[in-house]
């Protein structure tokens, strides 16, 4: 059982990277190999819509971004942490999803695996705001299920804390990085996420 955790703030030791290091040691905890990718330390160009993937079904941008297809082919679990940036996910987040239209081709298009195998696969999503407001996670919901409807990832589940600004302050919160150890466990163990 392979967990890929995928850190997308910009803020290393931020909030959402000492949940997301919880969920990858709860995982650990249950046996799994874990390993995260830091967005910010990659170069992840935009997608150009040159639509070279609507034939080959492979992204013709040489860039990070190949490395990252084959971390999520070679995963069972994924846990994409998230800060919210403008009400939707950081632009490190973005890039790498929209870059996803060459898996989209491949399902789509070509009629083939998205992610080129047939491994059952389940993700869980990792979100911290700095405003109080419980809604405000709710595009950057929308746009990580879409992913992980395109990628065929069964949606495990979210965390996600309101009201979290400062850097490392959610370690204040004892009890969010107790849920996201144990949201780390129950994604390997196939139960979804609370
Ligand atoms: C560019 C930028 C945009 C932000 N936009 C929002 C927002 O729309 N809503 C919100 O609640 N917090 C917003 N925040 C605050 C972050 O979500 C908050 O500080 C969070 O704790 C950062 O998590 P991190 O430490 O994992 O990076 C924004 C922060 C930045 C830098």
């Amino acid at each position: 059982m392979k967990v890929l955790g995928i850190a997308g703030s910009p803020r290393r030791g931020g909030n959402t990277d000492l949940l997301l290091g919880e969920v990858m040691r709860g995982a650990a905890s249950r046996g799994a190999k874990v390993k995260t990718i830091i967005l910010n330390n990659l170069t992840i160009a935009p997608c150009q819509h040159c639509d070279a993937c609507l034939e080959k079904g492979k992204c013709k941008v040489q860039d990070d971004m190949q490395m990252v297809y084959r971390e999520l082919e070679q995963a069972d679990r994924i846990a994409l942490a998230s800060p919210v940036h403008f009400m939707g996910v950081t632009a490190q987040v973005k890039a790498m999803i929209d870059r996803c239209q060459a898996p989209w081709a491949r399902k789509y298009v070509l009629k083939i695996p998205p992610l080129g195998n047939r491994r059952e696969r389940k993700g869980l999503f990792i979100s911290v705001g700095g405003r109080k407001a419980a809604n405000q996670f709710e595009p950057a919901l929308a746009t990580v299920k879409s992913l992980f409807r395109v990628l065929d990832i069964t949606y495990a589940g979210e965390l996600l804390f309101p009201g979290v600004d400062e850097k490392g302050a959610i370690a204040k919160y004892p009890d969010a990085l107790h849920q996201a150890f144990l949201a780390g466990q129950k994604l390997v163990e196939g139960t979804p996420a609370e």
